[in-house]
């Protein structure tokens, strides 16, 4: 099984086609927010890396992820620049703001939550890329695909850190999270962004 079937058998729904929709008819905001999903990235594995300092796999892990998310960063730059795109400040998604109501406040709790959540961010922008690509120009749409590979291995990443450091089953947890983050992709939002829900 390649890693997109796993990742649609992770999440517990498939993105909405009026999602789908709806990107395709912004596809400048859809770059723009795209853009500060990979800076935010970046950004989420260095705060892990600054709060865990005593867990080196955590550390190298992140690391890596955190430069990988910064080129991606670099390689949207590269498209909007290209296609006479300005970058702006964007509200973000309600989307991880929901999934961070019902982290943990003591350790080790809040730590394999903050992996779980990243574990399904990962994998919603991977579907999001797979289910965008056949309708996107032939650039964007190779781009999209030339993501998949790391997000893939970002989601599995998350999820092997979450489950190493929990040292017990968390199968029940991973199971709220996938209820929450589905309700947050079926729901209505009112603005467009990359990990919103149905156009309300
Ligand atoms: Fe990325
Ligand atoms: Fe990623």
């Amino acid at each position: 099984m390649d890693v997109l079937d796993e990742i649609k058998l992770f999440l517990g729904c498939e993105t909405p086609d009026a999602w789908i929709d709806e990107a395709l008819k912004n596809q400048d905001l859809l770059l723009i927010d795209h853009a500060h999903c990979e800076k935010k990235a970046a950004s989420t594995a260095m705060t892990l890396m600054f709060r865990y300092v005593d867990r080196t796999d955590l550390l190298n892990k992140m690391s890596r992820l955190a430069r990988e998310e910064l080129i991606h960063f670099e390689q949207v730059l590269a498209i909007m620049e290209a296609r006479g795109v300005e970058y702006c400040h964007l509200s973000p998604a309600r989307y991880a703001g929901g999934l961070r109501e019902i982290v943990r406040t003591s350790e080790p709790g809040r730590l394999i939550d903050v992996l779980i959540i990243g574990a399904f961010i990962e994998a919603r922008s991977c579907e999001r890329f797979a289910k965008l690509a056949p309708y996107l120009d032939e650039e964007l749409a190779k781009f999209y695909r030339s993501l998949l590979k790391s997000e893939g291995r970002h989601y599995q990443d998350y999820l092997n850190l979450a489950e190493g450091y929990a040292g017990e089953p968390i199968d029940a947890r991973i199971a709220e999270f996938r209820a929450l983050e589905s309700a947050l992709i079926q729901r209505e939002d009112e603005e467009f962004r990359f990990h919103s829900g149905v156009p309300g």
